[in-house]
């Protein structure tokens, strides 16, 4: 068992807030929500401000430049991306992608210009976005703040230099300039409730191991993957890692094909491995099988991420992200870079706009759905009067996939957990052995699944009949006050997210979350893309228009349960399953076989 205290540092980076969607068994998180009272801009609670920070300290930043043509290239990424399009699978490559949407040259050759000449450098022109290094006296006066040290307040080793005051945008680039990362947001470190003990009278007990997920999706093993199909999993703390002598005891225990992590970007530290890398790294890999695996850790939030991802080349085709904030608080509690003035939901649509661009070159991004139900981060309590329900981000995107968790019901007869052959680890344990599944949902669980409307993007396309058709459904839904039945619905699929068993610092841990959820799916699409590639076909890229056209035999359609709860408590309101999409599991779990047979008649 990880320790408490170790589990809840990892919580602090320096560039924002991380909430991690998975819990361990047993593990109290320790974060605290920040107070929906005070919506203050910038979050001092957890920061107590001490000197002016050295004139010479050196500061990173990201400019993010105005970008154009963005309904053109949402256009052109439902188009290639719709299985039926004649464009179907017709990628674009960086350079033409930030061609549709870059400022022209000048503008952005400009603005390099004027940084180096007011100190900047190792300036990068990206085009539609440029970064810099420069010292705090720079800083100081390009934007119109005074720096500072910040101490944290809990750990005193902890420092970081931000602004005293939001940043401004020199004026004269007021158009141009959309946002600048890495000047005034302040981490904001939160303390979650302890989880309550799981009533397991409800699900069924055994370990999911990973001959469950096989299984219950119809997953074949023994893949000799194509030799560039991948699955990154993103995290995003500089000290989050996995170890690989746990990944070795987890394929050695569970029987399955060792586990190839090919590329690492970012700050690795195998010494402390933490639940969530493992996980990530463990369910995603034994399920894509021989696939590369990428383990990315990001400094920064999902701006500094999404620009990274799209400029790497050659990129992980599939990337699952098991984190999320909700949308409406992405400035409020200091997680994003937003300027006075600046909304969260500016800057949610630059991250979105930027996740468009990696579906564009063939990407496919997942994020986890939320671990707290429909009250999600924003009302963890169950008392949040002013807006119960809340949403997540980047999960509730229309540009990402978002994931959903199931869990097994109670076994209804004494079945054998995985078939004949018994891995060695279920001697030991007990493994799972129904094959049914419904909602995740506390108490059963130690979480219950996100989901419900986005608070900013309309519906898409590619969703509205099926959303339609949840909202005439009739089906008991929230008072409409309370969430924006026009917009975006997520999640578009699920997993389970329950009593998964992982190998973590030599030991075995249990764990719920859309965390497991999310990963286990990206697996498969790893495993369809290694199809698409050993028969010269475009990767699979942005999959939500597929995911919806796909026949209904691909999907186990979830109809039972609600998503009224959180991680400890539940309220009035949430969503409730149904027959076809809903806002707990979207259109169901994989039938991965049936997938892979609607995927061999595609272009
Ligand atoms: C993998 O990708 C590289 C670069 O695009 C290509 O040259 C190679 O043929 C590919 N390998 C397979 C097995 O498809
Ligand atoms: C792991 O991947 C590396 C790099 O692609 C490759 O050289 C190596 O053979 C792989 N190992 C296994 C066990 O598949
Ligand atoms: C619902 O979201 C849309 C954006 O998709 C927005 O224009 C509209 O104002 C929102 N409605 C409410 C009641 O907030």
């Amino acid at each position: 068992m990880a320790s408490l205290l170790a589990f809840c540092q990892v919580f602090i980076v320096d560039q924002g807030l991380m909430i991690q969607l998975f819990v361990l068994v047993a593990v109290a998180m320790c974060l605290a929500l920040p107070s929906l009272s005070a919506p203050t801009y910038r979050d001092y609670s957890y920061w107590t401000r001490s000197t002016r920070a050295s004139k010479h300290a050196v500061i990173d930043f990201q400019v993010a430049l105005t970008q154009r043509n963005i309904d053109v290239a949402d256009q052109l990424l439902i188009d290639i991306s719709t299985p039926s399009s004649p464009n179907y699978g017709n990628h674009m490559s960086i350079d033409e992608i930030l061609d549709l949407v870059a400022p022209p040259a000048p503008v952005s050759e400009e603005i390099v210009n004027f940084l180096e000449m007011n100190g900047c450098y190792n300036v990068e022109n990206h085009r539609d976005m440029i970064k810099a290094s420069a010292r705090v006296e720079d800083v100081e006066a390009l934007f119109e703040v005074e720096m500072y040290t910040y101490k944290h307040i809990t750990n005193k080793k902890m420092t970081i230099v931000r602004s005293g005051e939001s940043y401004k945008i020199p004026s004269q680039y007021a158009d141009q300039i959309q946002m600048v990362a890495g000047i005034s947001e302040l981490p904001h470190q939160t303390t979650r409730p302890a989880p309550k003990k799981v009533d397991i009278s409800k699900s069924d007990p055994g370990l999911v191991i990973p001959q469950t997920l096989y299984n219950l999706y119809n997953i074949p093993t023994g893949y000799q993957n194509n030799a560039n199909t991948s699955l990154c999993l993103a995290e995003f703390q500089d000290d989050q890692s996995f170890n690989k002598k746990d990944l070795a005891s987890f394929a050695k225990e569970t029987a399955i094909t060792p586990i190839n992590v090919t590329n690492i970007v970012g700050p690795y530290s195998p010494s402390s491995p933490d639940g969530e890398s493992t996980l990530d790294v463990q369910y995603g890999g034994a399920v894509a099988q021989t696939a590369n695996i990428w383990f990315w850790t990001v400094q920064g939030w999902m701006y500094e991420f999404s620009t990274a991802l799209f400029a790497t080349t050659p990129a992980p085709w599939v990337v699952s992200m098991s984190w999320g904030w909700p949308e409406n608080l992405q400035c409020q509690s200091g997680v994003a870079s937003c300027t006075n003035g600046e909304t969260s939901e500016q800057y949610v649509q630059r991250v979105n706009t930027e996740f468009l661009k990696i579906g564009l070159r063939g990407i496919s991004l997942l994020a986890a759905s939320g671990d707290q139900g429909a009250p999600g981060d924003g009302s963890p309590g169950c008392n949040n009067k002013k807006k119960p329900l809340s949403t997540i981000f980047p999960g509730a995107s229309p540009y990402v996939t978002s994931v959903g968790a199931t869990m097994l019901n109670a076994p209804t007869t004494a079945a054998t957990p995985v078939g004949a052959a018994q891995p060695p680890i279920c001697s030991k344990q007990k493994c799972a052995t129904s094959t049914s599944e419904t909602t995740c949902t506390y108490p059963d669980a130690l979480i219950t699944t996100g989901g419900g409307f986005s608070d900013y993007s309309p519906v898409p396309s590619w969703q509205a009949s099926a959303v339609n058709a949840y909202l005439k459904s009739g089906v008991a839904l929230p008072p409409s006050q309370y969430f924006n039945s026009s917009n975006r619905g997520f999640p578009d699929v699920s997993a389970l997210g329950h009593n998964y068993a992982i190998f973590l610092s030599g030991g075995i841990e249990q764990v719920d979350g859309t965390s497991c959820s999310s990963p286990v799916f990206g697996g498969m699409i790893a495993l369809l893309n290694s199809y698409r590639l050993n028969n010269k076909k475009p990767t699979l890229g942005f999959l939500n228009p597929l995911i919806y056209s796909a026949p209904s035999n691909c999907w186990n359609d979830i109809t039972t349960g609600n998503n009224k709860c959180t991680e400890s408590c539940c309220s009035k309101y949430g969503y409730l399953a149904t027959a076809g999409w809903d806002p707990l599991t979207g259109r169901g779990t994989p039938n991965f076989a049936n997938l892979l047979t609607y995927v061999k008649t595609l272009n």
